[in-house]
């Protein structure tokens, strides 16, 4: 079968580490085309992984002879670069969120849908394999009837300072922007929102969020989500974008722990522990990273070739873990008693 033509629309962080390395490495998958508005990155980014052509503007990259899309621009942007795989007739796997507001969300899917067009969304923590094993477990019942699920990710979003080329500390401008697109719950959270629902295969029907504020932006930047399911399991997320975010020293907290009614499965970042207990054993699991994208490939391959989606989300799907993390951090925002912190401390 023939290597699929795939493009990749934006040149940043998240497909320099998460989805051209394993494209370029994929067997399946031919780096075809690259899109960035930034002649400078879009050059360079060319020059690393190798790929032979390279544009500023959509419609010569959607006129190059693609088979598939990948975006991983801002979401601003995604509406449009949606509109020109839908014209061109290509089925598309789109970073989350899909867009700023639950409206533009849905004209994404409608456009693709319109065209009769495949559109995934990139929820990559899906596919690790610590996910996948979590999801296996749940599914045979290892655990019995799962009741309580803790997912929690305490971080600095990469700290609120950062040092400059002059040796000068200045704020952090892309924790800025995630704060300003709606804080942790909705730039982070969304992935432990997907999760729950993906491993109880049960969905959200009642939910709620309390947060707090240490910094000065309009949403908490730590939060605590609770979510009532369909099947009677209760999910808390804890997501932090303040641990540790003026300290020296860097320390963050990852953690997924789901409790039956005959067992625990936990997984700690730090501690390297996955592990499930029951009434008759403890078993250590295969540790693995939390991000899987070269997986996540494998089943966009299968989706274009076979027709077969796999564990991938749907557009559908992504927009209503969105709205949960949205409409609980509005909320959040809208019942706050907490005075308005004074940022007065800096580097
Ligand atoms: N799945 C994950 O785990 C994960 C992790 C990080 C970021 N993300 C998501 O990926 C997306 C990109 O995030 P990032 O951190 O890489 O951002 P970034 O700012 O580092 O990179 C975005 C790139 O897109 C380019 N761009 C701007 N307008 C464009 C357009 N019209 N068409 C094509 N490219 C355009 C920019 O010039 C920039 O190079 C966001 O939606 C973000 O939420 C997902």
């Amino acid at each position: 079968m023939d290597a699929i033509r795939i493009g990749v629309m934006g040149c940043g962080v998240v497909s320099e580490y998460g989805h051209l390395p394993p494209l370029r490495d994929s067997k399946r998958f031919d780096v075809h085309a690259l899109m960035d508005p930034d002649a400078d990155r879009l050059a360079d980014y060319q020059r690393r992984f190798g790929v032979p052509r390279g544009y500023t503007d959509q419609d010569p990259f959607f006129t190059s002879g693609l088979d598939a899309v990948a975006i991983c621009s801002p979401a601003p942007v995604h509406l449009e670069n949606i509109r020109g795989c839908a014209a061109h007739k290509l089925p598309a796997l789109c970073e989350k969120p899909l867009a700023m507001d639950a409206d533009e969300a849905q004209q994404i899917v409608d456009v693709m849908r319109e065209a009769n067009l495949p559109l995934y969304v990139g929820f990559c923590y899906r596919f690790s394999g610590c996910a996948q094993t979590i999801r296996d477990l749940v599914r045979d019942d290892a655990i019995g009837q799962v009741r309580t699920l803790r997912l929690i990710y305490n971080w600095d979003c990469h700290g609120k300072y950062e040092q400059g080329p002059d040796g000068q500390w200045r704020v952090y401008q892309r924790r800025v922007e995630r704060m300003l697109e709606g804080g942790p719950m909705v730039d982070c959270g969304v992935h432990q929102i997907d999760l729950a629902q993906w491993w109880l295969n049960s969905p959200v029907v009642r939910y709620r969020g309390h947060g707090s504020w240490a910094d000065e932006f309009e949403a908490p930047d730590h939060v605590f989500l609770h979510m009532d399911h369909d099947c009677g399991a209760h999910t808390l997320v804890e997501m932090s974008y303040t641990y540790g975010h003026t300290t020296r020293h860097k320390y963050n907290e990852f953690i997924y722990e789901l409790i039956g009614t005959d067992g625990i499965i936990r997984y700690e970042r730090n501690t390297n522990l996955f592990e499930l207990r029951t009434h008759q054993f403890t078993e250590k699991l295969k540790h693995t990273g939390e991000k899987n994208f070269a997986v996540m490939y494998d089943h966009f391959a299968d989706a274009i070739q076979k027709n077969d989606p796999g564990d991938l989300c749907t557009g559908e799907e992504a927009i209503r873990v969105t709205d949960i993390a949205r409409n609980a951090t509005d909320a959040i925002i809208a019942d706050r008693i907490s005075k308005p912190v004074k940022i007065g401390a800096s580097k």
